[in-house]
């Protein structure tokens, strides 16, 4: 992989959470434009690195460094990576209570487009936006007008956070088990707009425990997180195998 193509690098990094060390040294690379799948067990750590790359204060990064589009990452607030195009979905997206949802999405699109130097949108013209992407989203547009995630369903919280997706359109999204507790229509919806924000120049990171989606979204690489560490790194045939094997598989059975 190039170096001038890397638009995150990521190299021996380790996360404590709480008194636990969780990440050891995690390195890995995502080119532009590329779409990176990451699997693991359960409590292998792989919200950790999410959380830890959109820089959330009790993820504490201990060693190694993250350089993201030219700037040096870790060093950034979390405002400012976001600013610089970076979005990171929760895999179990929070409740903001009194925060209005469109309100919410507006000020935060603003904020980027802010940073990328491209004019704000007043309150007419982003309600257009989020009507249309609400509408591809399969949201309700009432659910724009409601405080954030209250009294979602769990699909709904997870279109939502879609449809911040939709419209900050940041360089490189890590989507943290987006698919889970989506309906068909929903995992749908999720490969739709991965393909179409490819189309436009968005990186991927996407963390599932699930084939059909990983199939789905044709990745570039499937990473393993192991141990504290990218044990493995390969292509689909990767996917298939823990998909087949789980993540107990007997280590001579590993790829190489
Ligand atoms: N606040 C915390 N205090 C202590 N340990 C924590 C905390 N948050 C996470 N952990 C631990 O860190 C480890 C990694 O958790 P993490 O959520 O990153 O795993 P994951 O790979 O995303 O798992 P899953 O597939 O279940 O989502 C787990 O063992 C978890 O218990
Ligand atoms: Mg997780």
């Amino acid at each position: 992989m190039s170096f001038d193509r890397s638009l995150l690098q990521v190299r021996d990094l380790r996360v404590d959470v709480g008194a636990r060390n969780v990440l050891k040294s995690v390195s890995f690379d995502v080119d532009a434009g590329a779409l990176v799948v990451l699997m693991g067990a359960n409590g292998s750590g792989k919200s950790t690195l999410g959380l830890a790359l959109a820089g959330h204060p009790r993820y504490r990064v201990v060693g190694g460094w993250a350089r993201f589009a030219g700037q040096d990452l870790l060093s950034m607030s979390a405002e400012a990576r976001a600013r610089a195009g970076l979005f990171v979905s929760f895999q179990a997206p929070p409740e903001i209570p009194g925060v209005k949802n469109n309100l919410f999405i507006r000020t935060a699109l603003n904020a980027v487009r802010d940073a990328r130097g491209e004019a704000p949108l007043d309150a007419f013209d982003f309600l257009g936006r989020a009507r249309d992407a609400s509408a591809d989203l399969g949201l309700p547009e009432a659910m724009l007008a409601r405080p954030v995630n209250d009294g979602f369903s769990g699909g709904e919280r997870k279109r939502n956070e879609l449809l911040q997706l939709a419209l900050l359109q940041p360089k490189l999204a890590l989507l943290d088990e987006i698919d889970s507790g989506l309906d068909v229509d929903g995992a749908r919806a999720v490969v739709q707009l991965v393909h179409k924000l490819r189309t436009q120049g968005t990186a991927f990171i996407v963390v599932s425990h699930y084939l059909h989606l990983i199939e789905s979204l044709a990745p570039d690489a499937v990473l393993r997180l192991h141990e504290g560490c990218i044990s493995e790194q390969g292509d689909l045939a990767l996917a298939r195998e823990l998909a087949r094997s789980g993540f107990a598989r007997p280590a001579e059975a590993q790829a190489v």
